[in-house]
């Protein structure tokens, strides 16, 4: 990167332009003719602060379409929303004067408690990242850089700005990483944003490993590193490790002390000559305000994406959609004040909001049909219970369906803090259940930022949809979906646990004394409910639709060593269009490490007229297969079967065909600290080594003795030792000399890429 307008540009001056002038913009160089830049939030909509020098104050934003979060995008499986949202946010950026967008988060669900998981989309790596990845290539081709955040295991709020993510690296590299990976090596965004906690015992903004050896090295990262606002504690330590700029400012002391890091010889110039020409390189996006936003066009699409993505998650006896009612009970505060956002960074001042009551009344009219709205609660706890819930039940008596609207107080989920359980609250468990006792039929509408708990209720109601937060177009949406104007077409992006106690995190969650540790490893979500066999409500991948679908002609080819390709036919054998996903996981259980019982490698959405059938096919890379090796120290495929499985969810595959797979031979270092066993087997020593043990006896003993149980206790033994205890004619002279003969004294068998 050559910035020729830096140089000669004094220490103290580049040093400014590593940190912010306010809460959102950066300072301009003038003499190096670099301009300030403005950076908003965020991940579903442009966060306007109305007094930018401040810290933003919520009640005086600017009004921006509030897109479905991602939570909602994540259910819908389908790039082209992410892509959707993606676009029409970046033009209101560009017509604000943004030049980087702050979002989209891609941190992992690791837990349904973490208290921003609305904006995170999935506790799948694989999808996370292919949603992400549209979603930045939509913004950045309207011109503003994407920040991709939070990097990275910025996976709970407790404690957030020094807990330490305690995370060993397949783990990483697998499950927290790999979002993050797919989305700086396909859609290039201009910025990664750094996260508050500590990695490993290293704060992310001082991680040199995170933020050089993976981000950069590994990665092929060019863009700048900007830190989570007010996350660094030691600018000469944070830039030295890779970040270039840091937020918000302004921070004269900590530009002082990185020119006193250089001067006292801490701190290398070029660290922040490198760092200086990346922001040099970022805002040469600035552009002035331009272009015009049809405002009423996005609220339309943030309808239309909203209905893509609300998950039908029961429906019994077809009570959805509700095609012949003549009088509906519409309950719950939310359907006439609608949760469709979470809170925190995130909040966009919507420019309208559609409310699913109004919405309702239009379609019923319709309809013929007749609505009656009772609050039935308070999310804020006012009014009286009893009384709401009777007036409630009334109505639910006197309708033939009565459909509530349930779910999460909004100060439930707010950035900063998790929350401790699943639960719905209690007032409004027991408004379902007495509803669901008076009512011929119930319905349940959730708007929810994260998983609750459909237990205690779940089996009196007919049917669930969850809305989860669609954004401002969401309770029009819902209305959509609830009189079949749209065949719902969204599955879970993560699983819906029967019981807090039965996830995988809760023996590690939010961590103890500084430290959480994700003693799971990468059986997180429904990798450790399949592989476990633990049930649960509902799990990933599930989500009903209006319509039926057939999956048939599975077929799967390898097409390398580690390659494959796989096709399959799907038809809509219902009466009504729909929408499918065809999701395909990979099961292996070769290699010398654990494997889930299954992980999603694959996904397509298609669109299907009733009748209709279309072959979707799958060009299964390298990653689709592999792991990560640590010994390797990158990933491998580990030869041996591989079935790839269609699955209707994570839980039940419809169709699987197995490939074997030739993948790496892998040979790894052999020392005297490797094993008996590895010494044994090694492809080019091990015959060797039998011969040399065999003196006398003959090679079939070896071999038959080293099927025995005692050679079986014995062969983990580091070989030193075993030639010192048990094998006296064999000395390590003479496996130094095997080495040598094979070529492989102080030989490095690195790993393949
Ligand atoms: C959040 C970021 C956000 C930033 C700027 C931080 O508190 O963690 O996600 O982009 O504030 O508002």
């Amino acid at each position: 990167m050559s910035h020729p307008e830096l140089d000669g540009l004094p220490l103290e001056r580049k040093a400014a332009l590593l940190s912010g002038r306010s809460y959102t913009h950066t300072k301009a160089v003038d003499e190096a003719g670099v301009p300030g830049i403005t950076l908003f939030d965020g991940p579903n909509g442009v966060r306007r602060p109305g007094d930018s020098t401040v810290h933003i104050d919520p009640l005086h934003t600017l009004p921006a379409t509030c897109f479905p979060p991602a939570v909602a995008v994540g259910s819908s499986w389908n790039p082209d929303v992410a892509a959707c949202v993606g676009a029409a946010m970046g033009r209101e950026a560009r017509a604000f004067g943004v030049t980087v967008s702050l979002g989209p988060g891609v941190n992992i669900k690791r837990s349904p408690l973490c208290g921003r998981n609305f904006e995170y989309y999935s506790e799948d790596p694989l999808l996370t990242g292919v949603l992400a990845a549209a979603h930045v290539r939509a913004l950045q081709e309207q011109g503003p850089g994407a920040s991709v955040k939070h990097f990275a295991a910025n996976n709970q709020e407790t404690d957030r700005k020094r807990i330490s993510a305690d995370v060993d690296e397949r783990t990483l590299r697998e499950i927290y990483l790999a979002a993050f990976e797919r989305v700086v090596r396909e859609a290039r965004p201009a910025t990664v944003m750094s996260s508050y906690n500590r990695v490993n015992g290293v704060h992310a903004c001082e991680n040199h490993w995170l933020l050089t050896e993976v981000l950069r090295d590994d990665w092929g990262f060019t863009g700048a590193v900007i830190s989570d606002w007010g996350s660094v504690g030691d600018r000469a330590a944070s830039l030295a490790a890779g970040l270039d700029l840091s937020m918000p400012g302004p921070d004269d002391a900590g530009d002082a002390e990185i020119v006193a890091a250089v001067r006292a010889g801490d701190l290398e110039p070029e660290a922040v000559d490198r760092a200086a020409a990346r922001v040099a390189a970022l805002v040469r996006r600035a552009a002035p305000a331009t272009g015009d936003v049809d405002l009423d066009a996005h609220h339309e699409l943030a309808v239309e994406l909203a209905a893509e993505s609300a998950v039908l998650l029961r429906n019994e006896r077809d009570v959805l959609p509700l095609a012949a009612v003549s009088s509906i009970a519409v309950i719950g505060e939310f359907a006439a004040r609608a949760r469709f956002q979470g809170g925190g960074s995130g909040n966009v001042k919507a420019t309208r909001v559609d409310e699913a009551l109004d919405a309702m009344a239009a379609r019923a009219a319709e309809r013929d049909a007749t609505v009656r709205y009772s609050p039935g609660f308070s999310p804020d706890g006012d009014g009286d219970p009893v009384a709401l819930r009777e007036d409630a039940v009334r109505a639910a008596r006197a309708a033939e369906v009565a459909v509530v609207f349930a779910g999460l107080p909004e100060k439930e989920e707010w950035e900063g803090t998790d929350r401790t359980s699943l639960d719905l609250p209690a007032e409004q468990v027991d408004l379902i259940r007495a509803v669901a006792a008076a009512a011929r039929r119930t319905v349940v509408v959730l708007s929810n930022g994260a998983v609750v708990s459909l237990e205690g209720w779940h089996d009196e109601v007919d049917a669930i949809v969850e809305g989860w937060l669609l954004g401002q177009g969401g309770g029009r949406a819902i209305a959509d979906i609830l009189f079949g104007v749209v065949s719902p077409s969204g599955h879970l992006a993560e699983s819906i646990p029967l019981r807090l106690q039965d996830h995988p995190s809760f023996m590690n969650f939010p961590g103890e004394q500084g430290h959480v540790r994700y003693g799971e490893g990468v059986l997180v979500g429904y990798r450790y409910f399949e592989t476990a066999e633990v049930p649960v409500r509902y799990p990933f991948g599930h989500g009903l639709s209006y319509t039926s679908f057939e999956t048939r002609d599975l077929r799967v080819s390898a097409t390398g060593t580690d390659t494959a390709d796989a096709s399959v036919t799907v038809t809509n054998t219902g009466a009504r269009a729909g929408r499918h996903v065809v999701q395909l996981y990979v099961a292996t259980g070769a290699g010398p490490v654990r494997r889930p019982a299954r992980e999603l490698r694959a996904f397509s959405k298609v669109a299907l007229q009733p009748g209709e059938s279309t072959t979707v096919e799958f060009s299964l890379d390298r990653r689709a297969f592999a792991y990560y090796d640590v010994v390797l120290g990158g990933w491998a495929v580990a030869p041996g079967d591989h079935t790839v499985q269609i699955g209707e969810n994570a839980s039940t595959v419809v169709a699987e065909a197995t490939v074997t797979l030739t993948g790496d031979q892998v040979v790894l270092p052999l020392t005297l600290d490797s094993s008996l066993d590895a010494w044994l087997t090694h492809p080019g020593v091990g015959p060797d080594m039998i011969r040399e043990l065999a003196a006398g006896r003959g090679e079939e003993a070896v071999r038959q003795g080293m099927r025995s149980p005692e050679f079986r206790v014995m062969s983990s033994m580091p070989i030193r030792q075993f030639v010192k205890y048990h094998a006296r004619d064999l000395t390590t002279e003479v496996l130094e000399r095997l080495l040598e003969r094979h070529g492989l004294l102080g030989s490095d068998h690195g790993p393949k890429a």
